[in-house]
């Protein structure tokens, strides 16, 4: 027979075995530094680690401080922004560059890298605005973030329920074509999140249905970090199932292509299994000479893929 009393006690005592377990399941949750991920893949992976560490994603927003040149801009006494207000970089300067102050504001003017000069733009809250798309594991509530730049989890999930069980870590190839392009589409998109409050999603995790967590803007006009909301209205959307990925290369590994592209864009359009019927001779003899496909059907970089003039 056990005691009333000693019946509480383990009760109470499975209670906080339990308790624990839920917070070790959190704990599980984390987000886990690049570093611990190139620890055991850059051996097992050298092409994803080596050309990785060259792309624009894990730079999209560093620490002034930390490292100084990150800044590509001219300041100088007569800018509109001056380098000791700077904290953080956004941008790692191939078209141009933004600058957040130490109130977690936008500073009041972006560098322009394409024609080397300053453009006035509205201040921001970056903490509401800006960072969940720049960073990895943000975490609005608090607006900290686990690492700067978009790195190994911000595609893969938070990373450490992997280091103790190897299969626990969303490959977005084994995810459905819908899916694994809301993968990219939680940064590359125009919207807010359900709240409104947040124009990016506070509570999407790669693998889920970003519809649940984002509200897109459809936006009409050429404009940044919109590629997804237009890729969805296009006809490489849907059963097609041309996502980001069979044009880009996530990690930039095996390709030297601008914007890590898989292969040079007429080869990439018309490879096997894509516009075998249209070469550029016969179908658009009369394009400049270095015209692409995308000269005409992607302007601006848009990603409808509209027949031009459309
Ligand atoms: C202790 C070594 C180790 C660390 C650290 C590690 N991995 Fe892995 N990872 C592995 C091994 C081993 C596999 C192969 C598992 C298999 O094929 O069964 C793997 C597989 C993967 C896969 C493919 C999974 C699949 O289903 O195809 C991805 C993606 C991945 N790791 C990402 C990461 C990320 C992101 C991090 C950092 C959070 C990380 N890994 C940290 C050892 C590690
Ligand atoms: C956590 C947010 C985030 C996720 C997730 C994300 N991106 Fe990005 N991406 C960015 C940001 C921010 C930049 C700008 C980086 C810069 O210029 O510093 C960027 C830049 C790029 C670029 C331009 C690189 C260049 O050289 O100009 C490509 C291409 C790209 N992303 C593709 C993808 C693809 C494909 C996926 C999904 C597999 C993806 N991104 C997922 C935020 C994200
Ligand atoms: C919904 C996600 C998201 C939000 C919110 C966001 N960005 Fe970005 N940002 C991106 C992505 C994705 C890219 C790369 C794709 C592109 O340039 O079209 C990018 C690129 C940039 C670049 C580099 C542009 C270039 O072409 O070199 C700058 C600068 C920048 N963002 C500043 C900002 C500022 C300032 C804010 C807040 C006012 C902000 N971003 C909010 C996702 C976002
Ligand atoms: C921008 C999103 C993104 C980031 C950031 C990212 N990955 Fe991936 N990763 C992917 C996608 C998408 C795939 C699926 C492969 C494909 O479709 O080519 C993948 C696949 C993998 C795989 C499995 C390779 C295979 O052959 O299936 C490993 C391992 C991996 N990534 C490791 C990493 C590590 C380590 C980092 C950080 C250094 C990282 N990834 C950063 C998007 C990303
Ligand atoms: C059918 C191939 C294809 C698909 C699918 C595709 N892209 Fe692109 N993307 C390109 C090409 C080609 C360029 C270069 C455009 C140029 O040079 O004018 C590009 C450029 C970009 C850039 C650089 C900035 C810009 O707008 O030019 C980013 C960022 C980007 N793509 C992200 C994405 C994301 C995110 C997805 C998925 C939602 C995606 N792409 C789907 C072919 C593709
Ligand atoms: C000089 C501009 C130009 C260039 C370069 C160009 N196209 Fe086109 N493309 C057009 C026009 C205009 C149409 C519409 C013709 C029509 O409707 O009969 C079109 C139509 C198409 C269509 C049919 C679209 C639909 O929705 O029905 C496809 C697919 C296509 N082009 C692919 C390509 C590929 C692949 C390349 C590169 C090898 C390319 N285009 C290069 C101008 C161009």
């Amino acid at each position: 027979m056990v005691s009333l009393k000693l019946r509480a006690v383990i009760v109470a005592a499975l209670i906080c075995a339990f308790g624990l377990l839920l917070v070790g399941a959190s704990f599980a949750q984390d987000y886990k530094a690049s570093k611990t991920c190139k620890m055991c893949h850059t051996a097992m992976h050298p092409a994803i680690v080596q050309g990785f560490d060259k792309i624009a994603h894990p730079k999209a927003l560093q620490d002034a401080a930390k490292n100084p040149a990150a800044v590509v801009a001219v300041c100088d006494a007569n800018s509109p922004v001056k380098a000791a207000d700077i904290k953080y970089v956004l941008g790692v300067g191939k078209r141009g560059q933004a600058y957040i102050g130490a109130d977690m504001k936008t500073l009041p003017a972006e560098w322009s890298v394409t024609e080397k000069k300053w453009v006035t733009t509205s201040v921001q809250d970056a903490k509401t605005q800006c960072i969940g798309c720049h960073v990895t594991g943000y975490d609005a509530a608090k607006a900290t973030w686990a690492e700067e730049g978009v790195n190994c989890d911000a595609c893969h999930g938070p990373g450490s329920a992997h280091l103790a069980d190897k299969t626990k870590i969303v490959n977005p190839k084994k995810l459905t074509p819908d899916k694994e392009a809301m993968v990219c589409g939680q940064c590359h998109s125009k919207g807010t999140d359900t709240t409104k409050a947040y124009a990016f999603p506070i509570t999407y995790k790669p693998g889920g249905d970003l519809a649940q967590a984002f509200i897109d803007a459809q936006p009409k006009t050429a404009g940044r970090n919109q590629q997804y909301s237009e890729w969805k209205t296009s006809k490489h959307a849907g059963p097609a199932g041309v996502t980001c990925v069979k044009c880009h290369e996530p990690h930039g590994a095996n390709t030297t292509q601008p914007t890590q592209l898989r292969k040079p864009i007429v080869e990439l359009c018309t490879g096997a299994g894509c516009h075998t019927n249209k070469d550029m001779k016969t179908h658009a003899p009369l394009a400049p000479a270095g015209a692409t496909c995308a000269t005409c059907h992607m302007r601006f970089g848009r990603h409808d893929f509209a027949k031009p003039g459309a």
